[in-house]
């Protein structure tokens, strides 16, 4: 028996977006810089910002080629702050393959992210003056609130009294203006107005959190096989996530949870961190922070499902762009 794939419009903006990213990508010299680019654009990854960019522009009526360059910005400048993230988290695994860091070396990844970093901003000069001030404005505001949110990151491993509103800050700066600006970029192409702008942006703000604490849990309890990052390389970090500033709201967890993300995971052999995985896992379950963790991605993707209601874009769009948010917290990976 035959099967026939139905591809869904996502699909088709995804192949779209992927064959503008070969060709627009040149492979240039020296191959130590640009190497690198290559290997980790085409890694893969669910490549989340630029269909919601073409997405956005499409819904409000512009043609989707014409946000093609703005969609490869934002995911350039995404890839960007993942190969300085690897480096600053320590992370060996990217995508099911080893780190730009790991296969290279260190300098490789700051200079060959600093490149990325340089070739978002040229691919927005393709946009008229107008819709290049525009655009340059949002991209700038938010490349600047990412390194914010990065250095809280950095900030809170080594902090023990972090609160549950400095980690949603955190968040929102780290991931979810990227994921709003994405957005706002593609009305932007559409020309449409800054009232209706804010409100997709809105959109994306409650959608990155609950895209990122679902990073955070799928951290801990993802699948090896699917997740493509190390399980647990947010434990062995000593990260502040949701997952433990929950569990140690669970006095009879607390101490002890406390310990473990004392622990400077450099001292510590590979038995010891998996130890330390393991213990930390149960703690996580035992106290409920894992429970309520679920319940903060699951109020969070309500929150991004009930601020579609309010845009100007038709109902099927309406619904597309809510299938969209709900398979997205189903992801593995
Ligand atoms: C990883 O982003 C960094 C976070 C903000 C959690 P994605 O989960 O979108 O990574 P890829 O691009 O799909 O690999
Ligand atoms: C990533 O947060 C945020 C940015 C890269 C700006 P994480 O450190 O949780 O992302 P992953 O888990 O490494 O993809
Ligand atoms: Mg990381
Ligand atoms: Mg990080
Ligand atoms: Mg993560």
């Amino acid at each position: 028996m035959k099967y026939f794939y139905q591809m869904n419009a996502i699909d088709q903006l995804r192949i779209i977006f992927l064959d503008h990213l070969k060709n627009r990508i040149e492979e240039k010299q020296p191959a130590g810089l640009y190497d690198p680019v290559h290997y980790i654009l085409q890694l893969g990854g669910k490549r989340l910002r630029p269909l919601l960019t073409l997405m956005s522009a499409q819904m409000y009526g512009a043609p989707v080629k014409e946000a093609l360059d703005a969609g490869l910005a934002v995911e350039v400048f995404h890839n960007f702050t993942l190969l300085h993230d690897d480096i600053m988290d320590a992370a060996d695994l990217r995508r099911g393959q080893e780190t730009v860091h790991k296969k290279w070396n260190i300098n490789t990844g700051i200079l060959s992210g600093d490149v990325m970093l340089i070739m978002a901003y040229r691919l927005l000069e393709s946009y008229d003056k107008d819709q290049f001030n525009q655009l340059t404005k949002i991209f700038s505001r938010t490349a600047l609130e990412v390194c914010e949110g990065q250095q809280y990151d950095v900030d809170f491993e080594t902090r023990d009294d972090v609160s549950i509103s400095e980690y949603l800050l955190m968040i929102q700066l780290k991931t979810s203006v990227l994921v709003g600006c994405a957005l706002q970029m593609g009305a932007i192409i559409a020309g449409v107005g800054k009232e209706e702008q804010e409100l997709i942006y809105n959109y994306g703000i409650h959608l990155g959190l609950a895209f990122q604490l679902m990073d955070d849990y799928l951290d801990a309890f993802g699948d090896p096989e699917t997740f493509g990052k190390e399980v647990g390389g947010d434990i062995r970090e000593n990260k502040k996530t949701y997952l433990y500033l929950k569990s140690i709201e669970d006095e009879h967890c607390a101490t002890e949870l406390k310990e473990w993300f004392a622990l400077d995971h450099e001292k510590m052999n590979e038995d010891q961190i998996e130890e330390k995985k393991e213990i930390v896992k149960v703690f996580f379950e035992e106290s409920g922070g894992a429970a309520a963790t679920l319940d903060a991605i699951k109020s969070y993707t309500d929150k991004a499902l009930s601020s579609i209601d309010q845009l100007s874009i038709s109902e099927e769009y309406k619904k597309e762009l809510r299938d969209f948010s709900i398979d997205l917290m189903g992801r593995v990976s």
